[in-house]
């Protein structure tokens, strides 16, 4: 049932490649993308005024992640909550507006509510949902379906890159429809999008050096993850991995935050990550890396092939394969997710059933 592999995690691990394929292919036909399953009309895509993204744990790091992605490519502004707090903060929603709802089991009862709250208020609801016929699918308006297939490990994996991928064909579409895109960058997101499972596969083949350098770190005490922009999304993400499976303490940061306030906790041998695959912004993460090592922290870098320079801060650095900017979280997730299992497994823990925690929250 594992497939050969140790855990779930693993297996799931090494199914994104595939299951983002999945995601995406039935909705790019002929280099275009083909979304007419969600009754989106183009009348209704260029109507809405603002997006409410919605979600909780690695769903939620999604829409932080969303949030750069269509506001960038779609030029929309974009709203993102944890569900938890946006059903219960009377939000101030505007006409006109959408509400995307990121849940892989989709019974998630905070996300659930919130779906309702929208209603209530009028705004229309999309669902980005893994589990068909679940609740959140049967009650959003429409619903884009993630193809990961079921997901047994309790940490997310293959769920979260299948949400991701749904978001980037909403956001290029919308882009599109709005004229926020011409046809020339259409059709090269939309090339980069084909191009994404088979670059996932090559991230996928650095496992040894990870498992090798997640042996010699299992000991530490604290990880704080750092990035600005998309690179913040994914750190987000990364550190959530780490602590859920691998009970270490670790908290993801903004990197330009860093120094009003976080950086106090840095000492000598503290794990330091800084992802840095967004070219306007590797110059300011690295300074926020150097500030670290000068006060006693070990770095590891995770940034694009080619960006070699890296190595003259970094202690340790990941690669990964170059990619349009936009879609970079796709590639860079895969190595935390490996430093989360590597760890885990140095310390012996409960890889796929993590303490503490269950696969699907269906109580508040
Ligand atoms: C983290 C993780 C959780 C879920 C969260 C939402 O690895 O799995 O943070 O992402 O509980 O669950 P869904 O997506 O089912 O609503």
């Amino acid at each position: 049932e594992k497939g050969g592999y140790e855990h779930f995690m693993m297996k799931e691990i090494h199914e994104q490649p595939a299951a983002v394929r999945d995601t995406l292919s039935p909705r790019i036909k002929d280099g275009r993308i083909e979304l007419s399953e969600i009754s989106l009309d183009e009348e209704t895509i260029r109507s809405v005024r603002r997006l409410y993204i919605i979600g909780c744990g690695s769903a939620y790091h999604v829409g932080v992640a969303a949030r750069y992605v269509f506001e960038s490519l779609a030029r929309l502004p974009v709203e993102v909550d944890v569900a938890s707090e946006f059903r219960y903060r009377n939000p101030v929603l505007e006409e006109n507006s959408l509400a995307i709802i990121i849940s892989q089991s989709g019974e998630t009862a905070d996300s659930l509510a919130a779906l309702r709250e929208c209603h209530a208020r009028g705004v229309p609801t999309l669902g980005i949902v893994n589990v068909v016929g679940s609740s959140i699918a049967r009650e959003a308006d429409a619903v884009l379906y993630t193809w990961a297939g079921p997901e047994i490990a309790v940490a997310t994996t293959k769920a979260y890159s299948t949400q991701l991928a749904a978001i980037y064909l909403l956001a290029t579409e919308f882009g599109r429809v709005r004229g926020t895109l011409d046809e020339e960058q259409y059709a090269r997101l939309v090339e980069e999008l084909e191009a994404l499972p088979g670059k996932i596969e090559k991230t996928l083949s650095d496992k040894e050096r990870i498992q090798w350098f997640a042996s010699k770190y299992a000991a530490a005490k604290d990880a704080f993850f750092i990035g600005r922009g998309l690179d913040y999304a994914v750190a987000l993400e990364g550190s959530l991995k780490f602590k859920e499976i691998s009970y270490i303490h670790s908290e993801a940061f903004a990197a330009g935050e860093m120094k009003h306030g976080p950086i106090s906790l840095v000492e000598k041998g503290t794990l330091v990550v800084g992802v840095l695959t967004q070219p306007d912004l590797y110059e300011k993460t690295i300074s926020n890396m150097v500030e670290a090592k000068s006060r006693g922290a070990f770095l590891m870098g995770l940034t694009t092939y080619g960006n070699y320079n890296i190595e003259d801060t970094a202690g340790f650095t990941v690669y990964v394969p170059r990619t349009d900017p936009h879609f970079a979280t796709s590639l860079s997730v895969i190595p935390l997710q490996l430093l989360a299992y590597y760890v885990s497994c140095a310390k012996g823990l409960d890889v796929d059933k993590p303490r503490n925690l269950a696969k699907s929250v269906t109580v508040e």
